[in-house]
């Protein structure tokens, strides 16, 4: 297998707030996955996110607050990132947009990339009428301005988008516009501000997004959902938008020669998506000591970019940044965007609720913080992944998630383990036993590994996840039913050597399972090395030839790979 290079994003966070069970379906779980398995691949890859920092999100959490912006980032940055190390969600750089370590490259690398598209002649220069809150004496930019999105009737839009229609938002179109601040009616004042043309790239993004629809060679095509979202905005035609913004926090706008610009500063989702860049550069300094060998990532074709994110980002990624990246035209364009809806909540009742800060309590556990005090990773790794919303919206619930855990993962794959490393332990002196004669059953369960290593290694590369997973489960579930079968405890009386077999054929299978279920479950695959006693190095590369076992090996000390969890009355 060839080694390819990869660069891999995961949608930065808005650091003014904790993580729950819905970021990680939709962004960042789908995306460990990928790159864990790229890398058992062989591939060269970077893994890189970091805190969304600028922008009115996090100014409105600090007035809160009642504390700095800097403040806000620093602290919920910390608790995010923790959060994602819990998960086993493992970045190569975590940076942030404003954070001590990136401002001052962030800040160069998205005011280098705003000159050249200005330069260029792409950005018109106009003076409008914006929302002004008097009582605050300020423009109310993006979320300093709720209403009525004019689309769709969402009695919650912000004034940059609509996250109910995911459409973005002209705020003069808000119907029964409020400023955040101050709860009261906008008045209409004048101001300046840099529109990008988006319409100037529809042409180029269609035929780049239609190309999208198959895959070529062996790159997958995007999700349906996604394509018909992005192509239908551009068949409603795209208006040119705004890429700065009066605000005091951010990017200053890089024009010191022209008065208008002062005491502005680069609108959050035109600086946001350079982070991905940025903190490439950032990460390239710290590992190579060279900054600029992001460029190696960032505008070499034979290297690959692949987003990952959720439902309301989708405008950005596949119509935003595509357009600024043609615009200043050195960088090369994203290979994909991978796109999830967005996950539910289903009540006790079955109700459908959605997972939001003010509606959630302090300690409900779907919050990462709560939920990691409670259980260990994997249980909720494989939950989320079974219940992916990768074409629809999903819905989590807490008592599934504790079912699953107990029906599947303890039942089936846990099962598996169990029982053929307590049998060896009693019967083979705890050591692989020989594969002595093999029946057409033995065969048939040892050659169908090396084909799930090649299904599941597919279904990943095409991003189905949820596929990739319930095929895994059921390799785990043939290994049940093969044991059952076999009765080895049985045979044990009347045919030593058969038993023998069984056993053997049933490691290999344990060994393999435990490579295929690394990407997902990672906890438990080091667990899985350990009960097989193999040294972990080099253990999980994806190639069915080195997950296997000779006969004698000795094996570790039997344990329980899954813990069963209590399902409350
Ligand atoms: N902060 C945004 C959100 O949470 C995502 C930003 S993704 C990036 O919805 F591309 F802009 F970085
Ligand atoms: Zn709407």
């Amino acid at each position: 297998m060839a080694q390819r290079r990869l660069l891999v994003t995961a949608a930065l966070p808005y650091s003014n707030g904790r993580l729950h069970v819905g970021h990680i379906a939709g962004a960042y779980l789908p995306a460990d996955i990928y790159v864990r398995y790229l890398r058992q691949r062989g591939d060269d890859v970077r893994f890189i996110c970091g805190s969304d920092d600028n922008g009115v999100a996090i100014t409105i959490t600090a007035a809160k607050e009642k504390t700095t912006p800097q403040d806000v980032c620093g602290r919920y940055r910390a608790r995010q990132e923790a959060d994602f190390d819990g998960l086993g969600i493992r970045f190569d750089i975590y940076g942030g947009t404003h954070s001590p370590e990136c401002v001052e490259l962030h800040n160069r690398i998205s005011q280098g990339f705003f000159l050249e598209t200005h330069k260029k002649g792409l950005f018109t220069k106009k003076t409008t009428k914006q929302l002004y809150d008097a009582q605050a004496g300020k423009f109310l930019p993006d979320r300093y301005v709720q209403g009525t999105c004019p689309f769709c009737k969402h009695g919650g839009a912000y004034g940059d988008q609509c996250e109910d229609c995911g459409r973005s938002m002209d705020p003069l179109a808000l119907i029964e516009p409020r400023s955040t601040i101050t709860g009261s009616t906008p008045e209409v004042r004048e101001t300046t501000h840099w529109y990008l043309r988006l319409g100037e790239f529809e042409a180029r993004l269609k035929v780049w997004l239609e190309s999208k629809r198959e895959s070529s060679g062996d790159e997958p095509a995007w999700r349906e959902a996604t394509l018909n979202f992005a192509l239908g905005q551009i068949k409603a035609s795209l208006p040119e938008r705004a890429m700065t913004r009066d605000l005091e926090w951010g990017v200053p706008v890089p024009l010191p020669d022209d008065p208008d610009a002062a005491g502005k500063v680069l609108y959050v989702w035109f600086d946001a998506p350079i982070g991905y860049v940025s903190f490439t550069a950032r990460y390239c300094e710290r590992a190579d000591g060279d900054w600029k060998a992001y460029e190696r990532w960032w505008k070499d074709p034979a290297c690959r970019i692949i987003h990952f994110i959720g439902e309301d980002n989708t405008v950005f990624h596949a119509l935003t940044w595509p357009a600024m990246l043609m615009a200043e035209g050195s960088f090369q364009l994203p290979s994909a965007v991978v796109v999830n809806a967005f996950l539910n909540e289903r009540g006790p009742d079955g109700a459908m609720l959605k997972l939001s800060k003010s509606r959630m309590g302090d300690d409900s556990a779907l919050w990462i913080e709560q939920f990691l005090k409670g259980y260990d990773p994997d249980p909720l790794r494989y939950y989320l992944t079974s219940i992916a919303p990768e074409n629809q919206r999903g819905a989590f619930e807490m008592r599934e998630f504790l079912a699953r855990n107990n029906d599947e993962l303890v039942a089936n794959l846990g099962n598996l383990f169990n029982r053929t490393l307590t049998f060896a332990k009693k019967y083979f002196d705890n050591k692989v036993p020989e594969a002595g004669t093999l029946a057409d059953v033995d065969h048939e369960l040892l050659a169908a590994l090396p084909a799930a290593f090649e299904r599941i290694g597919h279904q990943i590369e095409h991003f189905h996840f949820k596929a990739a997973l319930a095929d895994l489960m059921q390799v785990a579930r043939s290994g049940n039913q093969y044991f059952d079968a076999k009765q080895p405890w049985a045979q044990r009386k009347t045919d030593l050597a058969g038993c023998g077999t069984t056993i053997h054929v049933c490691l290999q299978m344990i060994r393999a399972l435990t490579t295929l279920m690394a990407p997902f479950l990672p906890f438990s695959a080091t667990k899985a090395l350990a009960l097989l006693n193999v040294p972990a190095d080099g253990a999980l590369a994806w190639d069915p030839a080195s997950a296997r076992l000779t006969a004698g090996h000795p094996l570790g000390e039997p344990e329980v790979l899954v813990k069963k969890l209590d399902i409350p009355e």
